[in-house]
């Protein structure tokens, strides 16, 4: 009878490809204990692109270097958890800390510039716009750049739309009321 393989095995030498695929791309580190993970987000790729298992993907990605299958596989890999103002402490010490030591530094420029470098969907960024917005920098030239391996993401943060559910996440009524507004039901 011939052998079966199910669409999430992964080969030994095919797990350690997709780690070092990973952590070349995105500098993300996946232990040898998340098979599980690998298994429940590549399948639907496996799936999509009609190939018989993750296996199959690897070869694929194995002959055809830096394509979208293998952008896929490290999009998929990714964790794009995030809410508004995750972290107080950081948002905290940029209020106290380093927005007035900023705002000495540049008072003839009155140029500030912030990268959110792994932004997600931009929650990130737009709690800093919101923070900054609070310090009343009025004539002050402020930019704040968000970017993200994963295009699907910033699209999404671009439009600036959220659901109610993660508007709630992290935002005070107070800054709702302030610098949202509604825009259909949720
Ligand atoms: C857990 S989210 C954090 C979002 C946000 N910084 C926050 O703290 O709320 C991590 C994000 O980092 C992105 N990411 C991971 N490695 C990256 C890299 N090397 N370059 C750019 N983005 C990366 C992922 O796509 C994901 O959206």
């Amino acid at each position: 009878m011939p052998s079966q393989t199910s669409i999430s095995e992964i080969h030994p030498d095919n797990y350690r490809f997709l780690q070092e695929h990973v952590y070349s791309n995105v500098g993300i580190v996946l232990e040898e204990d998340k098979h599980y993970l690998f298994e429940s987000r590549l399948a639907p790729i496996v799936r999509d692109l009609g190939l018989g298992s993750i296996n199959d993907l690897c070869a694929l990605i194995r002959a055809t270097s830096g394509t979208e299958a293998g952008r896929q596989v490290v999009e998929a890999m990714t964790t794009n958890e995030t809410y508004f103002f995750r972290d107080p402490a950081h948002y905290e010490a940029i209020r106290t800390v380093l927005l007035p030591r900023l705002k000495e530094d540049r008072r003839d420029t009155k140029k500030l510039r912030f990268w959110s470098a792994a932004a997600s969907t931009g929650q990130e960024a737009y709690s800093l716009a919101m923070l900054l917005l609070e310090a009343a920098l009025y004539d002050w030239n402020v930019q704040i750049l968000g970017t993200d391996f994963s295009s699907k993401v910033v699209e999404r943060a671009r439009l600036g739309k959220y659901q109610q559910i993660e508007v709630n996440r992290g935002l005070p009524a107070a800054l709702i009321v302030k610098h949202l507004c509604r825009s259909g039901v949720d």
